[in-house]
């Protein structure tokens, strides 16, 4: 008899296994090509925080105006070499798994809460004609409301002014904390300065700027309803322009230049 029981089971069988397969393979195959567009979206936000990027171009020529190194968080000292790391495929973030290239950091100092700092960060410069600096653009990271919110901010070459900041992955509820994504408040950022009598000074603070205040310079509007993540936003700034973040690069080029 054609509809017996097993003949049943052996079609649903044979068609599980072909989709599993099939699913399996395309998982397996496209890997690749996922890895290669989260590249290219981080790139993109990179060129973005240093406002060059032109959708238009080929990112990967984009991304040769910039030069590529790593840095020493304990000197501030810039570096070309880093074990057996290639400049391209060193990824910060994984070294924050390994305790061998990471450090604790210690709960008092760890207002960001990123838990681990990696030993040696990556940083990307744009140079003038004449080769001094143009910008640095620097990632930063650090704890929202529902996760860590990752990121690049770009700096003038005073070390102090800043010229751009982008994200590139967080948790945040759409509309509320994601709203760090919205073009309207990102562009609040150009030309706010961080550091006040050396001290990290900017934040975002809770509701409007008054411009007349004389600490706007160091202020960014809040995003409404989403307190948890502007103070998250704040604590990832104070954090990265801190002694454990880049102040110590930043004092290692004023130094140079
Ligand atoms: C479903 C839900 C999602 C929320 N998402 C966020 C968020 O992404 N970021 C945030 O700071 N607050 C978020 N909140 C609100 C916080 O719980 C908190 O009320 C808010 O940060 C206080 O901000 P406010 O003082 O500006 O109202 C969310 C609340 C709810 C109920």
């Amino acid at each position: 008899m054609n509809e017996s029981i097993n003949k049943t089971i052996g079609v649903a069988f044979c068609v599980c296994l072909i989709c599993s397969l099939v699913v399996s393979f395309s998982a397996v195959s496209l890997r690749d090509l996922q890895n290669e567009n989260k590249l290219n979206d981080k790139r993109i936000k990179i060129l973005q925080a240093a406002d060059i990027y032109n959708p238009d171009e080929e990112i990967k020529d984009q991304f040769l105006k910039l030069e590529t190194k790593f840095v020493n968080f304990e000197t501030g000292k810039l570096m070309d070499t880093y074990m057996d790391f290639s400049l391209e495929e060193y990824d910060p973030i994984l070294a924050t798994r390994d305790s061998n290239l990471s450090s604790k950091v210690p709960t008092s100092e760890d207002i960001a809460v990123i838990k681990n700092r990696e030993n040696i960060g990556k940083i990307f410069i744009l140079r003038n004609d004449d080769y001094s600096i143009n910008k640095l653009i620097l990632p930063i990271r650090g704890y929202g409301l529902w996760g860590t919110l990752y990121g690049y901010i770009s700096i003038e070459n005073d070390f102090n002014t800043i010229a751009g900041i982008e994200f590139y992955d967080h948790k945040e509820t759409p509309g509320l904390g994601a709203e760090v994504d919205n073009p309207k408040w990102k562009n609040l950022w150009a030309g706010k300065e961080i550091y006040q009598n050396g001290e990290v000074s900017l934040s975002v603070i809770k509701g409007k700027v008054d411009n007349n205040d004389k600490d706007a310079q160091y202020e960014i509007d809040g995003l409404s309803g989403a307190t948890i993540t502007s103070r998250g936003v704040t604590n990832m700034i104070a954090y990265w322009f801190g002694e454990s973040g880049y102040s110590k690069l930043f004092k290692e080029l004023n130094y140079e230049s």
